[in-house]
């Protein structure tokens, strides 16, 4: 999905820092500052639920409008390619939105970038919330896409400002909560739109208002959280700032180290040419890892993912399931259970593993979610397998494709590349999210229960693409792993080659 996880980013570079963690501690003034920027988070992934529960009262209001202005009814093909619309155009707001991260954090600095795009979110909210009252779908459309505007540059911005405000120790652990927020988010938005709160005809424009109150909470916080230290040493050369903010957050007088460091991280940057995103692909240096980063972002999004999140409640409702939204609902559930288990099991097993089982797993659910929905006619409590099908879908999900395409991204670049090639990866993901969302309900029209064996073809695709050609990356450095990529399988470990299988080819 979605879940777009770049707080690896900052981790990596923390594997050359000396840290002293004996003196590190968990500030009020730190979680305030992480608790109000994952608000925005919260945003991306509540405006990702969204659209889910409320598809058919939503559809209605098209359909009606449609006839006051022309005194006819909707074709189910205008419908359909309307609906898909209103959807996918979220993340063509995402792929701007993450091109244009790098614009505003180091001329207006982070917090402050925070702030100035939650200008999008009122905006959007706005036109989503009157687009009933103005009886207009177009104002549902633009609402979506500016939204997804400010996602693309909430996921760019809010993992930079966590992983630079946070002490080394609990980099790690704060970082994840971005992740958490957009889960949290999608879990949100999901029990809204069940009809005894807002998923009605006449609640549903406060559903896509309530963009507005986070927006709201997150620019009456925001001043009251500190600029990132590291933005105002490194890009202001305000070292007296810098000092100030760092002993509010580490609530310790002796920052000198973490002064320091920063220096020294940013120096590291420096002595590393820029490459740009041309010369990823030209290089031959490059080429094989940028292809990996895409092929990895490829399989998170055309794992079939934001089908379920875009529209599980019609799948459920297809599958004979009586209470559709309450499925819905639980797949939010297992989604967050499932990322929390994550967030344990991901340091601790290596990465390329855990993406094998969670496309491997997400196959097999597949699979049975297409028996379940095909044999539906004659054996009625196919409808229950449906459901734990599509349960065990996102929960494999979460443990595999969700988090590790991010994490292995920002391990295959060294500082210099590392940006072009996020950009590149973060095009990638928005780019296959857009397919998704946009071609799901034709293909689902085309091929009618069958749709999941596409999921289930891509999967397994990218599981044997993933077997031979992504390498671990847990607890390597860049010189070994771009070493591997110079000069073939002799660069490995005897263990590497022991999980690669000897006929690796990379
Ligand atoms: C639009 O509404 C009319 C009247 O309720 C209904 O007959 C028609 O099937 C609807 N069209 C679509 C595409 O749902």
């Amino acid at each position: 999905m979605t879940t777009t996880n770049k707080t690896k980013l900052n981790e990596t570079t923390s594997l050359v820092r000396p840290s002293d963690d004996s003196k590190q501690q968990l500030t009020l003034q730190l979680l305030m500052a992480v608790g109000t920027a994952v608000i925005g988070s919260l945003q991306f992934g509540y405006n990702t639920g969204v659209i889910n529960a409320p598809q058919k009262i939503i559809e209605t209001f098209y359909n009606e409008t449609w006839h006051k202005r022309y005194s006819e009814y909707m074709l189910s093909t205008t419908l359909t390619t309307l609906w898909s619309v209103s959807v996918a155009i979220f993340s063509v707001g995402g792929i701007f939105g993450s091109f244009s991260v790098g614009l505003f954090v180091n001329r207006f600095g982070r917090r402050n970038s925070m702030l100035i795009v939650n200008v999008l979110a009122f905006i959007a909210a706005a036109l989503m919330g009157f687009s009933k009252l103005a009886e207009s779908w177009e104002m549902l459309i633009i609402g979506r896409f500016i939204v997804g505007l400010y996602s693309g540059l909430s996921t760019g911005f809010v993992p930079m400002y966590v992983g630079e405000i946070a002490p080394t120790s609990l980099r790690g652990a704060l970082g994840t909560l971005h992740q958490l927020g957009i889960v949290i988010g999608i879990l949100i938005a999901q029990i809204f739109g069940m009809k005894e709160i807002m998923g009605t005809p006449t609640m549903w424009p406060f559903l896509f208002g309530f963009t507005f109150i986070p927006a709201l909470l997150q620019c009456a916080l925001l001043p009251f959280c500190p600029e990132s230290p590291r933005y105002l040493l490194i890009n202001q050369n305000e070292e007296a700032k810098a000092k100030t903010v760092l002993k509010k957050l580490l609530g310790t007088e002796d920052v000198d180290a973490d002064m320091q460091e920063m220096r020294e991280e940013s120096r590291q940057m420096m002595r590393e040419k820029k490459v740009t995103i041309p010369e990823l692909f030209r290089s031959s240096l490059y080429r094989q890892p940028i292809f990996i980063a895409i092929m990895l972002q490829l399989s998170q999004q055309l794992s079939g993912i934001n089908a379920v999140f875009y529209f599980s409640t019609g799948i459920f409702e297809k599958a004979g399931v009586s209470e559709p939204v309450y499925a819905t609902i639980g797949t939010g559930v297992v989604n967050t259970a499932f990322t929390v288990v994550s967030l344990f099991i991901v340091e601790r097993v290596g990465r390329r593993s855990l993406h094998l089982i969670g496309l491997m797993g997400m196959a097999v659910s597949s699979v049975l979610m297409t028996i379940a929905m095909a044999l539906l006619d004659q054996v009625k409590w196919m409808s229950y397998v449906s459901i734990i099908a599509i349960f065990s879908f996102v929960a494999f999900f979460e443990i595999g494709p969700g988090p590790i395409p991010w994490f292995i991204v920002a391990e295959l670049f060294s500082q210099g590349p590392r940006p072009s090639a996020i950009a590149v990866a973060g095009f990638s993901n928005w780019f296959a999210n857009f397919l998704v969302g946009m071609c799901f309900q034709y293909v689902e029209e085309l091929t009618g229960p069958y749709v999941f064996i596409i999921f289930t073809i891509f999967l397994l695709i990218f599981f044997v693409f993933t077997y031979f050609k992504v390498p671990e990356t847990k607890g390597r450095t860049f010189e070994e792993i771009s070493a591997s990529f110079r000069s073939g399988a002799e660069k490995y470990t005897q263990d590497d080659l022991n999980t690669l299988g000897a006929d690796a080819q990379l």
